[in-house]
Order: C-alpha cells, then sequence, then structure tokens
C-alpha cells in the first residue's frame, strides 16, 4: 500500500489509490485535503453523540441522529459532557476555523467534527452523509453501520456557490424547489437564488398589488416545441401558479436549515410584461395586453419617467425586503428594450428634464435611484451585467447605450454575457462580481453545448486575471432557464449531473480537481438520484 496514516495527500489520489471497495473517496464536491487513515468505525445503538460546545452543536446533534435513524433505523443517544467516553461521534468547536471550514476524522474512537459554528458542523456532516453506505448496514436494519477511516480538512475556494431557478416561465412548486434545496445542501451550495418574476410570470404574492398574481401567474398557452424561439408550436392549456408569502417563508426556513441564502430576483426595468399585463399603468403605452404566450415577446418595458412606477417597484421591494432575511437582492436589470423608451414622449420629456443624453443614462439613472433605496434598507443590490452599462446586445445601439454616468451604491454584479474584458473592467473598478457566464454555467444550454466536461472546466476566474484581483470574484452561479422546461423532470435532466460539476467547481481549489475522478465519484450521487426518484442525464 502506498499511502499509510498521517500522510497528506490530495484526496483525487486517495480516490485512486484506493480504487475499490469502501474506502473510495466518494464525496461531491471533493474536499481540499484527505488524510487516509487504515481505521475504520462502527455506528451502532450504543454509540454515544457528544453535544459539545455548550450546547451549539445541538441542531448538528438532531441532524445526525435524524439522518442515521432514518437512513439505518439505528437511535443513537446524545450525550451532553464526555467524561469517561472513548468512543463516541463527536461535534467539536474549534473559533480558528472559517465559518464553512469543517474537520471530519474517522478512526476506531470514533468520529469527530470540528467547526467554528453550525455551517463548518453542517458540512462535515454533508460529507459524512456522503461516505456512509448507501446500503442496509451489517446484520440488517437498526443493527451497526461500519464507516470508513478517513481525516478530512475542507474549506470552500469560494463564498459563493449558487444554483438559479427561474420559475417565472413555469411554475414548479414548494415541494420540487425542496428536492433541489436537500440537494444543494448535499453540495455543499450556500445560494438559491429565486427568479421569481419575468415576462411570462409573477409567481411571488405581493399584498399590495394582488393582480400580479391573479393575472400575471397564468398565461392561456405557451409556445413550445423544438424549434424553441422560431416554434409555431403553442401547448394550447393553461399553467399558473404563485407562492403565497407563507410558501415563501417556508421555503426561506427550509434553506436557511440546510445552509442555503435564499435571494430572489425582481427584474427591472426590462421583463416586466407580467406586472405591466396586471397593471398596465406601469407600460410605457399603457396599453392592454394579455399575458404572453410567447418568449421574450418585445411587448413593452416599465416606464420610468412616471412617478407610479417607482412607488410600484419600491412598493414591491418593501415587501420582498420584509420577507427574505438576505441582505442582498437581485433586481434584474438584463436585456431592457430601451427602443420603448425612445418610442415614449413622456420618457423623452423625462429625460430631457434629468438631463439624461441616451437611454443607456436613463436605465442607469433609474437603477441607480433603485439601488440607493434598497441601500437604504440595508440591503445590496444585485443585477446582471448590463446594470453596469455594457453593450452585450445588437439591438441597442451603440449610440444608445453610450453613458457617463456610474452606478451608485457598490451593487453586486452577475457577469453573464459579453467579453471577459468587461468582467476584467468591472473588477479593477471594485466591483464584487460572481461569474455565471451563459456559455459556461446556463443548465437550459443542451449537453451538446455545455457538456459536462465543460461544466468541470468552468474557472469563475478566467485565465491570465490580475491575481490582486482575484477576491472581486466571488464565485460562481449556474442558472436554470425556465422556457423550455414546463415538466419536472426535464428540468431535473438538464440541471443533474451538471450541479454536481459546478458544485466542485465552487468548493475545490483547482490543483485538486481531476475529471475523471469526478465522474468516478458520481456514480455515488447517480445512486442517491436514482433513490430519491431525481431524473439525471446519465453520461
Ligand atoms: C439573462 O440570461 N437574460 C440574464
Amino acid at each position: 500500500m502506498l499511502i499509510r496514516k498521517g500522510i497528506v495527500i490530495l484526496c483525487s489520489l486517495l480516490f485512486i489509490v484506493f480504487n475499490t471497495g469502501a474506502r473510495d473517496i466518494t464525496i461531491i464536491p471533493l474536499p481540499n485535503e484527505c488524510i487516509s487513515s487504515p481505521e475504520g468505525f462502527l455506528i451502532d445503538k450504543n454509540v454515544p453523540v457528544i453535544a459539545g460546545a455548550g450546547g451549539r452543536s445541538d441542531t448538528s446533534v438532531e441532524r445526525l441522529k435524524t439522518f442515521i435513524k432514518k437512513r439505518y433505523g439505528i437511535d443513537l443517544k446524545k450525550v451532553v459532557g464526555s467524561k469517561g467516553i472513548r468512543k463516541a461521534i463527536w461535534f467539536e468547536q474549534d473559533p480558528d476555523f472559517l465559518k464553512e471550514q469543517y474537520r471530519l476524522k474517522i478512526d476506531a474512537s470514533g468520529i469527530r467534527i470540528v467547526a467554528s459554528g453550525d455551517a463548518g458542523w453542517f458540512y462535515g456532516l454533508q460529507s459524512l452523509y456522503q461516505i456512509l453506505p448507501e446500503q442496509l448496514p451489517i446484520g440488517g436494519q437498526g443493527a451497526a453501520v461500519w464507516v470508513q477511516g478517513i481525516e478530512i480538512n475542507d474549506k470552500p475556494r469560494f463564498g459563493w456557490r449558487a444554483f438559479m431557478l427561474d420559475e417565472a416561465r413555469y411554475f414548479k412548486g414548494k415541494e420540487r424547489v425542496k428536492v433541489l434545496l436537500d440537494e444543494m445542501a448535499l453540495l455543499k451550495m450556500n445560494v438559491f437564488h429565486w427568479h421569481l418574476v419575468n415576462d411570462e410570470g409573477w409567481r411571488i404574492e405581493i399584498k399590495k398589488y394582488p393582480r400580479l398574481t391573479q393575472v400575471g401567474a397564468v398565461r392561456r398557452s405557451s409556445q413550445i416545441g423544438p424549434l424553441k424561439w422560431k416554434s409555431p408550436i403553442q401547448s394550447g392549456e393553461v399553467h399558473q401558479g404563485f407562492y403565497t408569502q407563507d410558501d415563501i417563508r417556508e421555503i426561506i426556513r427550509y434553506a436557511q436549515e440546510r445552509h442555503i441564502t435564499v435571494i430572489p430576483e425582481i427584474e427591472m426595468p426590462g421583463h416586466g410584461s407580467a406586472a405591466i399585463v396586471s397593471y398596465p399603468f406601469l407600460g410605457t403605452t399603457k396599453k392592454k395586453f394579455e399575458m404572453p404566450t410567447t418568449f421574450f415577446q418585445k411587448m413593452d418595458i416599465y416606464d420610468v419617467s412616471d412617478p407610479r412606477v417607482f412607488e410600484f417597484l419600491t412598493d414591491v421591494l418593501d415587501e420582498v425586503t420584509n420577507l427574505f432575511p438576505s441582505k442582498i437582492i437581485h433586481i434584474g436589470g438584463d436585456e431592457a428594450l430601451q427602443n420603448f423608451w425612445k418610442e415614449s414622449a413622456a420618457v423623452r420629456a423625462y429625460m430631457q428634464e434629468n438631463q439624461l443624453n441616451t437611454t443607456g443614462e436613463l436605465q442607469m439613472f433609474f437603477m441607480n435611484r433603485i439601488i440607493v433605496y434598497l441601500k437604504q434598507r440595508g440591503v445590496r443590490a444585485m443585477g446582471w451585467n448590463e446594470l453596469l452599462g455594457h453593450r452585450v446586445h445588437d439591438y441597442v445601439a451603440a449610440s444608445d447605450a453610450k453613458s457617463t454616468l456610474s452606478l451608485s451604491g457598490n451593487p453586486i454584479v452577475h457577469f453573464w454575457t459579453g467579453d471577459t474584458a468587461l468582467l476584467r473592467d468591472a473588477a479593477a473598478k471594485g466591483y464584487d462580481i460572481v461569474n455565471a457566464y451563459s456559455n459556461d454555467t446556463y443548465l437550459d444550454y443542451d449537453y451538446e453545448q455545455i457538456p459536462l466536461s465543460r461544466a468541470y472546466a468552468f474557472d469563475p476566474v478566467p485565465k491570465g486575471f490580475d491575481e490582486r484581483l482575484e477576491k472581486k470574484i466571488l464565485g460562481l452561479g449556474c442558472q436554470m432557464w425556465g422556457e423550455w422546461i414546463p415538466a419536472v423532470g426535464q428540468m431535473q435532466y438538464m440541471i443533474f449531473p451538471r450541479i454536481a460539476a459546478y458544485a466542485e467547481v465552487g468548493w475545490t481549489r483547482i490543483a485538486q480537481k481531476n475529471y475523471e475522478g469526478f465522474r468516478q465519484r458520481l456514480q455515488i450521487a447517480k445512486t442517491r438520484w436514482a433513490r430519491k426518484g431525481i431524473y439525471f442525464a446519465d453520461m
């Protein structure tokens, strides 16, 4: 055997060496440091779980007890104080550990999870859950389960490891979202970016504006078919749905229990058709429309010259910020159809009044007002990279995009399109960036466009990036856009297994990553997904 106890090695190497049986490292994302141990540990009902850290680890103790009971039928006992105990499962605190850092040590004396607090213990447990065997234990249900020896010292490469779900196009509902949150937690992803609003659907109850969900959450038919945006085919059936504020609170709580922050996205100034259909005064044309039955219909845009629009959006944001504990709210900013502003006499007059020379300046002027509004409420805005005035679409004329304004309030830039020079420039200007470059991270792109290997190879820090600016890259997002995924299984097929690759991109240092090892480890994840009834692309 090449490796003996006490030798620190790359976890990916450990996989190669222990390429058989229960000793394989099966964890996704791959931990950053593993120390092999020939000793394992037998968990049975006599093994106490030591609640240390003055009660601060109680939640983790309960999590583990519940997991072991559910998977193996073994009732573990919680014990306070460890005097005279030699073999146990221990939760220990080390205040010097970073928030998400943990140590998981398994040897003949038991299982130790060390962290500075709940997030680290939680991630230590997620690793343990993936080491523990899927199958029934020795002697059948309720008896004992053997766990391989190992020491893992681990912490994430990036603090922002996000998955986005677009439910504006097709509502999926609480139970489907919970399944995704469970998987995110196991994959140590920590931001659920919830795209709740777009042209084709408004999915969040806003008490002051009930028509948003009475009207804006219902479509009589929807464009479907393989030609996508060019498709002449209609579904010919109604689909609808929205989250009440109680539903939202339930999801936030569920996510919190899994150390996931929920960041809602309220799109503006574009992608607002569902709101404009519900309240026609919000649009530039003031016309009544029906809910779009095709995608990106280019119907209208918020009339930012109308004071009622600012009032509406800030009312919505008041309810949203009251509901979501997140100190970051996503305000969209992408793909605004500024031509509607050019065509509106009221908007042109407003631009003149405010000495705004281009629609690009108008957009920035408006977004600045919203960003400052949020900031006054202690909330930081986040938006797609058009927020910076980037001209990334042919339908915006270069002359319209020109802007002499700059952004207020230090929003987070969600980079999705355009040349990476734009990302570099934003970092150099001091913006924090989440890299969600569409050609690498869009889960609605099929497996030919973004094969698993490409998803795995994505690096949120572009090649040749100035090292001094690396900390400006907070991490990554992967985005499940919903236009072409009416069905839940179809959605899951696009997400799984690529989400596991993105999880590893976010967590594991580059030197540790290994695509072949990842594919091997994926076998265990696939077994889990199959057991849970999650559809995945089996490649
Ligand atoms: C986007 O894909 N419109 C952000």
